[in-house]
């Protein structure tokens, strides 16, 4: 619990993700009492809009009383003068600035708060979301603006995707099992499935959509944190140098081996455009060239405008011996481990058993055993501020690691190959399937 006195300042803060994330996140962790040493939060825009009142109204009523409105032009000099009045007068407290804002507006933001903050010993943080720059060469540039005014200690890069309870539950179910870990390899995994599917389509971020595309609004971040997690190495301790280090280290050994690319029917009317090669949907094979990996294909697919939401990670083991198969004439399907982050957080284990009824010798049929993970926190947000304030940088990106993302998506960044049409509403694209059964397998939707 956080006692030491600090303020925050959501630069942004009246913004899509302050409403519907941070400001609901920080009234949850308020109530429960873990923010007691929160002298003030700050909303910076320039204008505050009609609904920021009703916003900060239904906060927690204690926390309510805590929120500002400071009317601010990131990229104007003379708002951060005025700033500097307010945080003279803040002596001794930590400082904690989140960048909730269009990442076109870091560079401008980073230079003049690092400009205004040398003038101040307070302790402070910076908190940026993603995107982290929209290729090796800007993520970068950024990196080295950001270590030309703060150190990496206090830099929080955000993947919202890390405070999820599922994704830090491969870590546990990993590295604190002996019968889980002892199988984690070449020698036991056939293959790995990471999906991230969502049946949004673009909605309101179509301008902004139209220049990411999806293996940079998905690929490069959630979708790699989620196979870094699965395929790394245990660090030498849990701490978050080393947690960190084992994560870039696998993420050097991950490469791309092959790509296609989808647009949805439809897209481009939702941009309100006549022409564009981006993609919503990107389905991928990764191979990761280390000792315990090699060999083992690590099959990466997000898209938008499909059926259902579907977020989940699948390991997926080697057949039996055919021997047993076929004495019985059947095939038992292969074991599988599932961490699903949506729609539920849980995890299913499927082997194969006996049928209840029949004699001993007969087909196995697929069962499984789930369990669902508890939580205290409802929003990975949640974890992450309060991750921030106690100052535990495990579930935020290194300046490394950012490099190491973007790495390996690089070379398939602005190409301008035509993707696919894919129908809105449709489960997976036939040229997903089709990409899968050119390896013999299929996806796993469940
Ligand atoms: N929304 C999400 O669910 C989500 C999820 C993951 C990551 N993110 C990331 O979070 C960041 C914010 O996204 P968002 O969806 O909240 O964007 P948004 O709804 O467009 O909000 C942007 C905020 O920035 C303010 N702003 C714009 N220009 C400004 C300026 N020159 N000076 C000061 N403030 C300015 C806006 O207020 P004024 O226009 O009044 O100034 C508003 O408060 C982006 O980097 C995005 O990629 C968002």
């Amino acid at each position: 619990m956080a006692n030491k006195s600090f303020s925050l300042f959501i630069f942004g803060g009246t913004g899509d993700l302050a409403k519907k994330k941070l400001f609901p996140s920080l009234s949850r962790l308020y109530s429960k009492g873990y923010l007691q040493g929160l002298d003030k939060v700050y909303s910076l825009a320039r204008s505050k809009r009609e609904d920021w009142e009703q916003v900060v109204c239904q906060l927690d009523r204690g926390l309510g009383k805590l929120c500002n409105f400071i009317p601010f032009d990131v990229k104007e000099w003379k708002y951060y003068s005025e700033l500097e009045k307010l945080i003279s007068q803040l002596k001794g407290q930590e400082l904690i600035f989140f960048l909730s804002i269009s990442p076109y507006l870091y560079e401008d933001t980073i230079r003049n708060l690092g400009r205004l903050l040398r003038n101040h010993p307070n302790p402070r943080k910076i908190v940026i979301e993603k995107p982290f720059g929209f290729d090796l060469k800007s993520a970068k540039k950024l990196n080295d603006l950001l270590h030309r005014y703060f150190i990496e200690e206090e830099i929080y890069r955000i993947d919202h995707f890390l405070g999820k309870d599922t994704v830090q539950n491969i870590f546990s179910l990993r590295f604190s099992n002996t019968i889980f870990e002892g199988i984690w390899n070449r020698n036991f995994i056939d293959h790995v499935q990471i999906l991230a599917l969502e049946s949004v389509n673009v909605e309101g971020r179509g301008e902004f959509y139209n220049k990411v595309g999806a293996i940079r609004d998905m690929l490069q971040n959630h979708m790699l944190q989620m196979l870094a997690f699965t395929a790394m190495e245990p660090p030498a301790y849990f701490s978050e140098k080393f947690i960190r280090d084992e994560k870039v280290k696998v993420l050097r050994s991950t490469r791309i081996e092959k790509l296609k690319k989808g647009q949805y029917e439809g897209y481009l009317e939702d941009v309100g455009t006549q022409y564009s090669n981006t993609e919503t949907f990107v389905c991928a094979k990764v191979m990761v060239e280390n000792f315990r990996w090699y060999g083992v294909p690590f099959y990466l697919m997000t898209g938008k405008a499909l059926k259902k939401k579907l977020t989940q990670v699948t390991v997926v083991f080697k057949e039996i011996p055919q021997s047993f198969v076929r004495l019985l004439d059947c095939k038992p399907h292969q074991n599988r481990i599932t961490f699903q982050m949506a729609p539920q957080s849980k995890l299913t284990i499927t082997f194969e058993l006996r049928p209840p009824t029949g004699g001993f010798i007969a087909c196995p049929v697929e069962t499984s055993m789930e369990y669902t993970f508890p939580s205290e926190f409802e929003e990975a947000y949640e974890v992450l501020l309060l991750d921030v304030i106690e100052g535990d940088q495990s579930l935020f990106i290194r300046s490394d690691e950012i490099e190491a993302l973007w790495e390996v998506v690089q070379t398939y960044l602005d190409t301008e190959d035509k993707p696919f049409i894919y129908p809105r509403g449709i489960e997976v694209p036939e040229q997903a399937v089709d990409f899968l059964q050119e390896d013999g397998i299929f996806w796993y939707l469940q």
